[in-house]
């Protein structure tokens, strides 16, 4: 990974500009790093080096390679032009998120270096074939789009603008992949495919807290525990900061020409406004203040195990609980021995559900509103590892009903957390919403299934990517909650999307 040669040239050099030096400059290049800033580039370069001084304390790099990457690092600062870029083979452009500014740094590029030069933005949000509009050869001009921070991250986005050449494009996944990062292809559309196919995990969580079905710890703690993801969406907006975060959900919407299937959350919308903007402000949906308590998820207290319970039909994705109960010392029965008799033929009431001795129906959530005397629980990753699950109660469940439902999944060993009966609850209907904008992302041509399923792995630490996991679950059924929560908010939102459906289709 250390011999790559030939000279890369880096403008821009904030927090992006210096990960990629650092990535590019331990590969084996020559960097040059340029800012507009005075002394900007020089103290980057101070900082880059320091990183790799930490590295070397480390044992991660010896002094000698230290040594070599410090003499291959050049400093060029000043408002007076790229003019000491004019070696450069590549040019990655990390400066400010302004289309103009851009477009202005890569016309004056384009006069300095040879017409062999890659050039390459960093943009998260831009549009790429924007950028390369006023360029005289666009089909050089790609879009290298990094993770931060850029030398821990191995995600790197590449961006095919509506000039960019194929050679060109191939060409920056041969540079990514040999820098050690894994690069996924796109074509140039709001978000690529991170922060397009992203935006529901944010936008679900936000929509149950406004419905006031569960608090942020909850909804975290849920998502964690029950859906497999590193982080919740409160925790992770507050680290990320929630101004970045809505402007990201907000140039994404509009891109779309405000299409619902993106609309941002008007809770995110006061707590910005407010200032409360996350960790770096001391406030966000959480109070970081030094001392500050973290809120406790909401967990039921212990509640006796049921003595058996009925299977109704197939569970479908939650096939593995009868297993599990059964392991939990929980009996099983066939519906022939309740005291109601066998499910009559025609009756869909209970298909589907776990009957509990009191008559409670467990139900996985299908994008429905919990009926009679339903209490649906929430979608896990795997109900065998899962630590927690959560439970809705339809209005007419009893506090009986509930307590039973409470005690059947404790007895599997699981947290227990109650929220108010909202369709698709939590983990369910974020789910099948990143399912169906992968799968829109796919179908419109943006990237291959595989890249998608890559990027949010990579990305956004995903426990599995949304494609594989509509698959492992059924497209069945993941369109079978979207069609219900679109029917429970017919706005157009939840409505499941051609390529989901064709997903479906092929399935069957
Ligand atoms: N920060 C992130 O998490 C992140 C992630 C991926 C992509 N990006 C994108 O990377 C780019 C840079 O983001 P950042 O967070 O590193 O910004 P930053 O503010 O930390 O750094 C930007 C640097 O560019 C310099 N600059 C501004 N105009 C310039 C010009 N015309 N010529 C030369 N230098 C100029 C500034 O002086 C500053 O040093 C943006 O396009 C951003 O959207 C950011």
């Amino acid at each position: 990974m250390r011999d790559a040669t030939g000279t890369v040239a880096v403008v821009g050099t904030g927090t992006m500009g210096q990960g990629i030096a650092q990535v590019a400059l331990l590969a084996g290049h020559t960097v040059r790093l340029h800012d507009v800033a005075p002394d900007r580039a020089a103290q980057a370069a101070e900082a880059v080096l320091g990183r790799l001084d930490r590295l070397v304390d480390k044992g991660r790099l010896d002094a000698e390679e230290r040594a070599a990457a410090a003499a291959r690092l050049h400093a060029h600062t000043g408002p007076d032009g790229v003019g000491d870029l004019a070696d450069a083979d590549v040019v990655v452009e990390a400066i400010l998120e302004d289309l103009g500014a851009k477009q202005q740094l890569f016309t004056a590029l384009e006069q300095v270096v040879s017409d062999e030069t890659l050039l390459a933005t960093n943009t998260s949000s831009l549009s790429v074939t924007a950028i390369a509009a006023a360029l005289r050869l666009p089909g050089r001009f790609v879009g290298l789009h990094f993770f931060n921070p850029a030398p821990l991250l191995p995600l790197v986005e590449i961006v095919s603008g509506h000039a960019t050449d194929e050679a060109t494009a191939e060409r920056a996944v041969k540079l990514a992949t040999a820098w050690g990062k894994t690069p996924v292809r796109c074509a140039d559309t709001p978000g690529f495919i991170v922060n397009r196919v992203a935006r529901p995990y944010y936008a679900e969580a936000f929509r149950v807290y406004e419905e006031r079905a569960a608090d942020p710890a909850t909804i975290d703690a849920v998502l964690r525990e029950s859906g497999g993801f590193r982080m919740g969406p409160f925790e992770l907006t507050d680290l990320i900061g929630q101004d970045v975060n809505e402007s990201v959900t907000r140039s994404v919407w509009d891109s779309f020409f405000q299409d619902v299937k993106f609309t941002p959350s008007l809770a995110q919308r006061r707590l910005v406004q407010s200032g409360r903007l996350g960790r770096k402000t001391g406030r966000g949906w959480y109070d970081h203040t030094p001392g500050a308590s973290r809120p406790e998820p909401h967990t039921a207290r212990p509640c006796p195990a049921p003595e058996y319970a009925v299977p109704h039909g197939g569970l479908g994705p939650a096939a593995a609980l009868p297993a599990l109960a059964a392991e939990a010392g929980i009996a099983l029965r066939t519906p022939a021995a309740t005291a109601e008799g066998p499910t009559t033929p025609g009756d869909t009431t209970r298909h589907g559900c776990l009957e509990l001795p009191g008559g409670a129906l467990l139900r996985l959530a299908d994008g429905s509103q919990p009926r009679g005397r339903e209490i649906h629980f929430d979608l896990a990753l795997d109900y065998r590892t899962a630590t927690r699950v959560a439970l809705a109660p339809a209005d007419a469940a009893s506090v009986a009903d509930l307590a039973e439902a409470t005690g059947f999944f404790q007895a599997l060993g699981k947290a227990v957390s109650v929220i108010e009966p909202v369709p698709g609850m939590i983990v369910a209907r974020t789910v099948a919403m990143l399912a169906d904008f992968a799968a829109d992302t796919v179908g419109r041509g943006v990237a291959g299934a595989g890249d998608v399923d890559t990027a949010m792995r990579l990305g956004v630490n995903y426990p599995v990517g949304p494609l594989r996991w509509c698959d492992d679950l059924g497209a069945d059924w993941v369109a079978d909650v979207l069609h219900n929560l679109h029917r429970e908010y017919p706005t157009g939102r939840y409505a499941p999307g051609r390529s989901l459906l064709r997903r479906k289709g092929a399935e069957s």
